[in-house]
């Protein structure tokens, strides 16, 4: 399945299928998508970090689940510019027009041309979903370059909210043995991240505003550590990397394609979540072929 990019309309903001589709969800699209309005003087805001021209063997023996301890277990910096939702009002005319004020971006545009250091940064300072309210580290993602396989998970749990790292706790110790289990190493050649960046109160499912927000952040991500191949893991990365509400149990078991802005296209393996093998030990055999499907793309 491929995930293609269209091309907006002329004056509006450029935003691929998946963003369409949650803001036409969010009753957002017309308004998201209008021409931006004529910048009128006003007093610039404070935008210290973005740009200002606006972007589970098999059946028999997995070797995955031994390998891990036995299941006991906007951008918008600081400012009015970048928040997810409908474009402000045009600010009132000055008195003595002489500048134009930038107009307010939303995360999709800021991040356009962002390098992967600013992207973090503006991840770090993002306050574009309620979910920057309760965090304490937004967890960007970690891993090695080239990025030969980009790993999306779903959110950061309490852990990884803590160390502001990505699959440090239960999860991700049986993730960093089923990688190994293909050969691949967290800090050598995989890349891990999430589709949301901060931690949703209480683990709870994030939500379809959370996702739409958060998302730009991930396309980026792709789009700037060009993967060789995407594993996604578990529901929500995998609806929304794909752009489908399909289950999980239909979606493996095959390779997917995903079109980047720039029109590579990207194979995309679908698998379990961690935390679900971790609850569903069973499950862990199909876990494991779909790592061998992703070690044979
Ligand atoms: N679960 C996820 O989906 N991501 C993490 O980073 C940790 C747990």
């Amino acid at each position: 399945m491929t995930a293609p990019h269209s091309t907006p309309a002329s004056a509006a903001p450029r935003v691929n299928p998946l963003q369409r589709l949650w803001l036409r969800e969010l009753g957002m699209e017309r308004l998201w998508l209008r021409p931006a309005p004529p910048a009128v003087a006003a007093p610039a805001p404070q935008v210290p970090v973005l740009k200002q021209d606006f972007s589970t063997p098999p059946a028999a023996a997995a070797p995955v689940p031994d390998a891990v301890p036995a299941p006991t277990d906007t951008l918008r910096p600081a400012g009015p510019g970048l928040r997810n939702g409908p474009p402000p009002k045009p600010a009132p005319k000055a008195e003595a027009a002489v500048e134009a004020a930038p107009a307010p971006m939303p995360v999709a545009m800021a991040v356009k041309h962002a390098n992967l250091d600013e992207l973090r940064e503006q991840v770090v300072a993002c306050t574009a979903c309620g979910l920057c309210g309760g965090r304490r580290h937004a967890v960007f993602g970690h891993g090695g370059q080239p990025t030969r396989w980009l790993v999306v998970g779903e959110a950061p749990g309490e852990q990884e909210d803590r160390q502001g790292q990505p699959f440090v706790g239960r999860s991700g110790q049986l993730l960093d043995a089923m990688l190994s289990a293909v050969g691949m190493s967290r800090e050598r050649d995989v890349f891990i991240a999430n589709v949301i960046k901060c931690r949703p109160p209480g683990n709870r499912n994030p939500k379809p505003e959370e996702i739409a927000a958060c998302s730009p952040y991930l396309m980026r991500q792709i789009a700037l550590l060009k993967p060789e191949r995407i594993l996604v893991l578990g529901r929500f990365a995998a609806q929304t990397l794909l752009g489908t509400d399909a289950t999980i149990g239909s979606l493996r078991g095959r390779v997917h394609q995903m079109k980047t802005d720039e029109g590579r296209e990207i194979p995309v393996i679908v698998s379990y979540h961690p935390a679900y093998l971790l609850r569903s030990p069973a499950e862990k055999a199909r876990a494991w072929q779909d790592l061998k499907l992703a070690a044979r793309v």
